[in-house]
Order: structure tokens, then sequence, then C-alpha cells
């Protein structure tokens, strides 16, 4: 391999490759080429580095310079001042990562202290399109040593007492599911990579597929070895074309290297995978009907049991994981189940990726151990939340899960304390909201989700998450009654108790995660018709006052709906009937005139 003095890591994630990160890659290897420093600069387009708000980044090594917000426009003085003359283009740096004149090393920076990269671990890190990288950071290592030292069951063995549980949001222990699929009776079995991903704002899945997706193979081929399997399959939404390509790619050259096939790395071992695209339906990532989307039908779950690890796909028995769940694999090999089982917290061991987002200054993609607190997250990592305002809680879990609210800020992030909580771990999305945020709406928002998302299977998630969302619609418009709110209690239990699948035995969980912490809210809906937060429309007011107003007829003259009138000089009026509530008013009044009043 030739040796680089420098090398430019420019950020391919999805999030940074939509502000144009495509473009500044372009643009370096033109610079680079343009100033003759080919043999001696290496760019390389790696996968998401997580602090995505702060993107298209970045990072120039030996000196980790880490440039945030770039755009194409300034490559050339990044090339011609850094890459040339040695001089670090200040005014692009990540404002954290720079201390006095003096970087600072990405692992003091706020925003990674506390976090700890397992199955992230190359994200960011390496080129994912080319597997020689990846072979370079220990990749396919983990593979080797079980072809040639371990037996099949000292590798579930190994999974076992590392203490892994699934990361795709059920938290079932990894190593027993391996046990039961390895001794499942049968010639054909079948190793599967949950890549669906649905959850609104969730894209930690994505971001290991984009920038580390030989972890995932190498972690199907040595569960393929630990359950006697010779067949994997990924599946992945077709929304994903980014972490669909590089998967193609680096199957692609797994093959080549001997690493997917016959005759892997000389052994007698065999193992391949396929790739099946979903069409972006939530209820494909549950495990059954995730199979029968595989097995070509429409993905529609089936009751369990039998699990899949008796009775899978095409009835065969089948080992299903989640990606971020298998990428943790090759390290646990690599470092022993001790080593693993060390991190974490007594029973969820290890560290979770969580999407952080919503009204929190640092956005992106994180991974901390299990453990870590609510307010680490959110108050260290993430930031705080922008413009001074007050946290109100975090949701988790996405439309399966529940909040967190500020006063529990400090219970530590486990899948049995968020259980306890009524929320879940769900896959990772992790939905920050400030004190603007109605808890009603947020309800209303993931149960709207659920509705549009349910198959139709079964009548008491087809019916009755229609008929919670409509009570909500009535309670956040301002006709909700007291009653309405013990009906919507009543019928979330009794959908959790009589759905088909997960999707409708869990739909009901924000609801009730936010009537039992903000009881209040619902309370000021129905019996005050106000919504506390501001935030639902129906029952909100735009005021002026006529103290401060000067009678500019600046307002007036902005309205959309012609809902202001009065005469200069004098204090105007709003109409409430013609009000459509946009807000434009309070925006334009250069007198902080008018206001919202709940
Ligand atoms: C409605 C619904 C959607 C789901 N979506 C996903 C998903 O997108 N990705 C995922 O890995 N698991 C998802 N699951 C969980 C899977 O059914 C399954 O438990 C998981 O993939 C098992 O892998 P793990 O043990 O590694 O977590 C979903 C479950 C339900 C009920
Ligand atoms: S619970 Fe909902 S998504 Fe699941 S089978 Fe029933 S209708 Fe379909
Ligand atoms: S813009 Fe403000 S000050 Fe001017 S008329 Fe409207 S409310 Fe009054
Ligand atoms: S909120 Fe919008 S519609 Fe209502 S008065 Fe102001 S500008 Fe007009
Ligand atoms: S996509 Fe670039 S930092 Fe996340």
């Amino acid at each position: 391999m030739p040796l680089y003095r420098s090398h430019v890591l420019v950020c391919g994630g999805t999030g940074c490759t939509s502000g144009g990160s495509d473009r500044i890659y372009d643009a370096f290897l033109k610079e680079i080429e343009a100033q003759n420093l080919k043999d001696e600069v290496q760019v390389i387009r790696t996968g998401c580095f997580g602090l995505c708000a702060e993107g298209p980044i970045v990072i120039v090594y030996p000196e980790g310079a880490f440039y945030s917000k770039v755009a194409d426009s300034d490559v050339k003085e990044i090339v011609e001042e850094h890459l040339l003359k040695g001089r670090i283009v200040k005014r692009l740096l990540y404002k954290e990562s720079i201390e006095e004149g003096q970087i600072k090393s990405l692992n003091e920076v706020k925003f990674y202290k506390k976090q700890m990269r397992i199955a992230l671990r190359n994200c960011g890190v390496i080129n994912p399109e080319n597997i020689e990288e990846y072979i370079a950071y220990d990749g396919y290592k983990a593979l080797a040593k079980v072809l040639t030292e371990m037996t099949p069951e000292q590798v579930v063995d190994w999974v076992k007492r590392s203490g892994l549980r699934g990361r795709g949001g059920g938290g079932f222990p990894t190593g027993l599911k391996w046990e039961f699929a390895a001794k499942a009776p049968g010639d054909v079995k079948y190793v599967v990579c949950n890549a669906d991903e649905g959850d609104p704002g969730a894209y930690m899945d994505r971001s290991i597929l984009e920038g580390d997706p030989h972890s995932v193979i190498e972690a199907m081929a040595i569960a393929g070895y630990a359950i006697g399997s010779k067949q994997g399959y990924v599946y992945v939404r077709a929304e994903y074309p980014l972490a669909v390509k590089r998967l193609e790619i680096a199957i692609e050259q797994a093959r080549q290297y001997g690493l997917l096939g016959k005759n892997i790395l000389g052994t007698n071992f065999e193992f391949d995978i396929e790739i099946r695209l979903g069409a972006g339906a939530f209820v494909c990532g549950e495990e059954t009907a995730l199979m029968t989307s595989i097995e070509g039908h429409r993905g529609e779950p089936r009751p369990r049991p039998p699990f899949p690890a008796v009775k899978g796909l095409w009835g065969k028995p089948t080992l299903l994981n989640n990606v971020e769940t298998y990428a943790n694999i090759p390290v646990i090999i690599l470092k022993g189940p001790e080593w693993f089982a060390s991190i974490g917290t007594e029973k969820s061991k290890g560290t979770k990726v969580f999407a952080l987002v919503g009204k929190v200054n640092n956005t992106g993609l994180i991974e901390v151990p299990m453990g870590t607190t609510v307010r680490e997250i959110v108050e260290d990592i993430g930031g705080g939340i922008p413009g001074g305002k007050k946290f109100k809680a975090v949701q988790t879990g996405g439309p399966s899960g529940g909040c967190i609210p500020a006063s529990l800020m400090d219970t530590p992030i486990d899948f049995d304390s968020l259980t306890a909580l009524g929320t879940m771990m769900g896959s990772g999305g992790m939905i920050v909201m400030d004190e603007d945020t109605c808890m009603v709406d947020i309800a209303k928002f993931f149960l709207e989700f659920t509705v549009d998302e349910s198959c139709g299977k079964c009548p008491p998630c087809r019916i009755g998450t229609r008929r919670m969302l409509e009570i909500l619609q009535k309670i956040t418009s301002g006709n909700g009654t007291e009653e309405d709110l013990e009906k919507l209690e009543e019928l979330a239990y009794s959908i959790k108790d009589s759905a088909l699948c997960g999707l409708g035995q869990t739909a009901p969980n924000p609801v009730l995660s936010t009537l039992r912490y903000f009881r209040d809210e619902y309370e000021a809906h129905v019996k005050e018709k106000r919504c506390p937060a501001g935030a639902c429309k129906a029952l909100l007011r735009i005021v002026i006052d006529k103290e401060l107003c000067k009678g500019c007829g600046i307002c007036a003259k902005n309205c959309p709906a012609n809902a202001i009138t009065g005469q200069i000089k004098k204090p105007f009026e709003i109409d409430q009937s013609k009000c459509i509530k946009c807000g434009v008013c309070i925006e334009k009044c250069p007198f902080k005139a008018i206001s919202k009043k709940a």
C-alpha cells in the first residue's frame, strides 16, 4: 500500500451526501490533482461521523482537523492552505474542536467524549467501498478465528456469555436465539439480517450499512457457521439506496476475496448472502412479516409460536437479527465475551446506538455504553436544548415506545429501566422535546403513523387504533371530554392485549406513556380547552396587546388571511374567525405586540 502524508476523510453518509459531500469529494480529487499532490494526499469517502447536524464534514489527518459545514467552494482553500502550506483553515473548524488555538482530539470534543464506538467502530474511519480497508482494521479476522479455532458450539457459547441482547427493539438475548437456531433440527437453515428500520427519525442501521457493511457480512457468516446455515438474506428498505449500493459492493468484494461462497478461507465452510428489498412498510420490520415478504408474499405478520428459530423462512429454522446486533459480533469474537460483558449494566451489556434528533443542539448518531443517563445524552453529548428552552422529555422506542419526562432525566438507559418507565429501548430513535412540545400532539403524531402503517389483518389494531386517533383529534381540537380520556385508556389496554403482532400490541404505548407523565396536559385540553404548550392550533388565540401596538399596520399587510384590521396609529385587532394561526404577524410586528395565548 502506498504511504500518504495526509488523509482527507469526506463524510459519505446520507446526511452529508444530501448536503453535497459528493461534490466536495470530487472537488478534492480535482484540486489535489491540480496541485500535484496525488501521491502525497489520499482522499477517502467514509460513512457517517455522527455529528450530522454539522455536516458536510471533512476531517484531515494527521492533524485531526474537523471541518464542519464545508461547501465545495471551501475545498480550494483547504487544499492550498492546509494541505500545501500546513496552515489549518480555522474558520471552518467545528467550534468545539478548537481550544485556545489548539486542535482537540476528537475524543475530547464534548459530542464524542462520553461515547464508545463498538458497532460504529469503523463508520467515518474507513472507506466502506474498499474491503482492504476493512481488513486493515481487523476485518474478517473474527471469521478466520471461528473457522479455524472454534467449534460452532463455542461460538454460540461466547455470544451467550457476552450478554449481547437484540438491538432491533425487543432486547432478546442473542446467544439464546443462536442456540435455539443451532439446536433446531434441519439440514437447511437461514440467517437473516433485519435492516428494515422503519421508526420515524431512526437511521442507525442505515449508517452501519453505509459506513461499515462488511461488519454485518462477517457477522452473518459467523452466525451461519454457528447455526449450520449456508445462506443469508439481508432485508433492507429500497428507500436506502446508498446502503443497498454499498452492501452490494461489499458482498461482491467478499465473494472475490473468498470470504463468501464455497470453501471460505480454505475451509469447507460455505456461506453466501443475498439482498432482498422491502418497499418501506413499517410492519415488514416485524420478523414474521419480514420473512413472509422475503418469501414473495404480502408482508403480513403471522402468529408466533412457532418462532423463526424453529420454523422461519420457507418453514426452515431461521436466525433473524438486527443490523446493529450483528455489527457487535466480530468484536465480541476478537476481544472476548468477558470484555463485552464488562461494558454496560448488569443486564444490558455493551453499547447502544441512538439517532439523537429533535430539539437538541447536536443532532446526530451516537453510541453510548448502556447505563448512560438521559441527562448525559441530552446535555453533554447533545449540547442541551436550542434557544435556552426547557427540556421536557425524550421519546424512545418510536411509535412503539414512550417518553421519559425531565423529572426522570437521571435514569440510566438500559433495556430494563426503560421498560420499567413504560417506554422501551426500541431500535434507537431518541427524540428530544422542549417546553413548546405538546405531549398530546406527540401521542397523536405517533398514532397517526401506526394507523397508516397497520397492515389491517386484525381488527383491534385496524379499527381500535383509528378510534384512538379520532379521540385524540377530538381532544386536540378542543372538543374532548373527560369520558374521552377514560375511553382512550380503556381502548389502549384492550388493543395491547388483543392485537396479533407487535405493531398493534405496542401502538398504544405513546398514548399510555404521555397519559402517565403528562395527564395534566390532557386535562388542560379537555377541561379548560387549553393547550399549555401552545402547540395545538385549534386551541390557540393570536392576540394583539393594545398597550404595545403602535398602529403601524405591518401585521395587517402581511396577514395571509386578511384577519387583521385597524386604523393607522390606533391599536389593530385580529378577527379570530379568520385567523389561521400561521404566526406571520408575530414575526413581523416590530414592537412585539402580538403573541400566542394558550
Ligand atoms: C412493528 C414492528 C417493526 C419492527 N421493525 C424492526 C426493524 O425495523 N428492525 C429490526 O431490527 N427489528 C424490528 N422489529 C423487531 C423484529 O421483529 C425482531 O424482533 C428483531 O429484528 C430481532 O432482531 P434482534 O434480536 O437482533 O433485535 C420490529 C418489530 C415490530 C413489532
Ligand atoms: S397488529 Fe396491526 S400490523 Fe399487526 S397483524 Fe394486526 S393489523 Fe397487522
Ligand atoms: S405590527 Fe404590531 S405595532 Fe404594528 S399594527 Fe400590528 S400589532 Fe400593532
Ligand atoms: S396568525 Fe397569521 S392568520 Fe392569524 S392574524 Fe396573524 S398573520 Fe393573520
Ligand atoms: S452523514 Fe455526515 S456526519 Fe452523519
